[in-house]
């Protein structure tokens, strides 16, 4: 019997781009540097492929966390699963007579495929690896491969690169690794450095003819220009400290705009977090700021908030269902206090999961990002405030996992010797529009 052949040119004609990478033959190859430039779909071909050039190979295929690496690299995977192996125009037959497939198990619980001629990838989290699976695969490898490694540790690189050792004829040993620009180790590693024996081969969207062809200007659309310049453009010298949520201009504009305020009320509300610390509320009509209120109490008083907001409520006419309290450490008791007088405002926790948990790591930039729609759509007055308007000023985004949005915390911000922003907080909360109403059911304990 000659030896099965498996052609794989059907599935995959690789771009100019990536035709680049595949036939780079360094062994560390890092691919893309921006985001929709083919990345996962090449880094999964150049796997198979080195499974398929030295039989027996072994190889881990990873991301951060597990969701992720099924929703984009084992979807990949999959479709290679069906692939047969050839023998003189018909499908190669098994010992048992059985089609011959190039996959010839995926074990879903163990997290590997076997191929036909001896070789296995094993894939696996590299964050969220409850299981220690990565510790258990293969002591000795032939290559990684590692999907979006700005997500990832740099232990977790160092110790897969520890790894590859697989003796095998001929073997060359290879690591494989695709990245969004970020600041951090990646880009010291292996952007402003390079290691030995190393490749980085940039793909943007522009690169890859199979994107729809509104796909780029949509984004344009829909992301800030930093984040334009480093996803779409590939450069990696933009949000190294997080940039500005709203622009001067745009806040300027703003402040003191005519606008008729129009529709119901609603309240924003931002709970100090300690003795001493400014308490904010804001209240707006359709696009109208109308008011803003601020008080302080020592840190022992700080229970009395709970009335100064049902005041305000009640004088104002605003449904609890309009007002949105920030319900974070020392605001979670006031919350509840309100709701369980029977006001069933909003308890927002910023920290939690967005709406459109696509696009935002938590709510807090789900709200910071709609309020910049409002003030990019100029459809927004405030107050002329000069703190306020220098809060808003201060408030900077940065790119989190699977290219969702964060906001610079207020931790960090403190850190840095900055002042919490408690007066852009009441806004953002004043104009946030949950999807779904969130009736906290605090209130029934
Ligand atoms: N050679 C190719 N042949 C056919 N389709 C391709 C090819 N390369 C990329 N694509 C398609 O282009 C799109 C983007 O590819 P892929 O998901 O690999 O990019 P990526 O850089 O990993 O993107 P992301 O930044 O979202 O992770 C996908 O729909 C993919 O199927
Ligand atoms: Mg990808």
């Amino acid at each position: 019997m000659s030896k099965p052949s498996i052609d794989l040119s059907k599935l995959y004609k690789p771009h100019p781009r990536q035709v680049l990478f595949h036939e780079s033959p360094h062994k560390g190859r890092l691919f893309g540097g921006a985001i929709r430039g083919g990345k996962t779909v090449a880094g999964v071909r150049e796997s198979i492929q080195l499974c398929l050039d030295y039989p027996g190979n072994v190889g881990i295929v990873a991301r951060q966390t597990l969701p992720a690496l099924k929703k984009t690299v084992l979807v990949e995977f999959e479709k290679y699963e069906g692939v047969c192996a050839m023998d003189n125009g018909r499908v190669a037959k098994d010992a048992n007579g059985k089609d011959l497939r190039l996959i010839t198990q995926h074990h879903a619980t163990d997290h590997y495929f076997q191929f036909y001629n001896g070789s296995r990838i094993w894939y696996t989290s590299l964050g969220d690896d409850k299981a220690g699976l990565a510790a258990q695969m293969g002591t000795t490898i032939g290559f990684f491969f590692i999907d979006q490694i700005e997500e990832c540790s740099e232990a977790h690189f160092n110790n897969l690169l520890g790894r590859l050792s697989l003796n095998l004829p001929g073997i060359k040993l290879k690591y494989i690794l695709t990245a969004n620009p970020m600041p951090g180790w990646v880009k010291d590693r292996f952007i402003l450095n390079s290691p030995k024996d190393f490749i980085y081969i940039p793909s943007l969207p522009k690169d890859n003819p199979y994107l729809p062809a509104n796909y780029e200007a949509e984004l344009r659309e829909t992301y800030p220009a930093e984040l334009v310049r480093a996803w779409l453009e590939g450069d990696w010298n933009v949000m190294e400290t997080g940039n500005f949520v709203f622009n001067f201009t745009e806040i300027n504009r703003a402040s003191d705009k005519e606008l008729s305020p129009e529709g119901e009320k609603y309240m924003g509300v931002d709970l100090a977090w300690g003795g001493g610390d400014e308490n904010v509320a804001i209240i707006r009509q359709g696009g109208k700021v109308l008011t803003f209120e601020r008080w302080i109490y020592p840190a022992e008083e700080s229970i009395r908030s709970v009335d100064k907001i049902i005041d305000l409520l009640t004088l104002h006419e605003i449904k609890p269902q309009n007002c949105n309290v920030d319900a974070v450490s020392g605001g979670n008791p006031i919350c509840s206090e309100i709701i369980r007088r029977g006001y069933r405002v909003n308890s927002i926790i910023a920290g939690e999961k967005a709406d459109d948990e696509t696009k935002y790591i938590n709510k807090r930039a789900e709200m910071y990002f709609q309020l910049r729609g409002r003030f990019r759509d100029n459809l927004i007055s405030i107050p002329d405030d000069r703190t306020l308007k220098a809060q808003l000023s201060t408030i900077r985004y940065k790119p989190a996992q699977e290219k969702r949005m964060q906001i610079i915390s207020k931790e960090e911000m403190r850190k840095a010797g900055e002042k919490s922003p408690d007066r852009a907080d009441a806004l953002a909360l004043s104009f946030y529009e949950a999807k779904v109403r969130n009736p906290n059911i605090r209130w029934l304990g």
